[in-house]
């Protein structure tokens, strides 16, 4: 079991989630009503940039799809897309993010 956690901000509180490894972080910022904003949700607008701040190993490498977008908003190492990102297929242990989008 994988705990995810994203912090409160302009978007709402903190909310928080138990999440299977492999599974889908947007899936888990749904389930949990995370203050995190989506847009396109296929890795092309940049809206759901988040910041990881604990438990970066727990997300799997980025597709080609969501390293390209990273690169295109030279995105920090630290930084990933929520529409895109998955957790590692194995693991347990925490996750603590931050969205780093704009929702303008
Ligand atoms: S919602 Fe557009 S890149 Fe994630």
């Amino acid at each position: 079991m994988i705990r995810v956690e994203f912090l409160a901000n302009e978007l709402g509180p903190a909310a928080g989630a138990s999440a299977e490894p492999g599974d889908a972080l947007v899936d888990v910022s749904d389930a949990c009503r995370a203050p995190v904003s989506f847009s396109c949700r296929s890795a092309s607008c940049g809206t759901c940039l988040v910041e990881v701040l604990e438990g970066a190993s727990l997300l799997a490498p980025p597709s080609p799809d969501e390293a390209e977008v990273l690169d295109i908003f030279g995105a920090p190492a630290a930084q990933r897309l929520a529409c895109s990102a998955r957790l590692v297929a194995r693991g347990e242990g925490l996750v603590r993010l931050r969205w780093a989008g704009s929702d303008e």
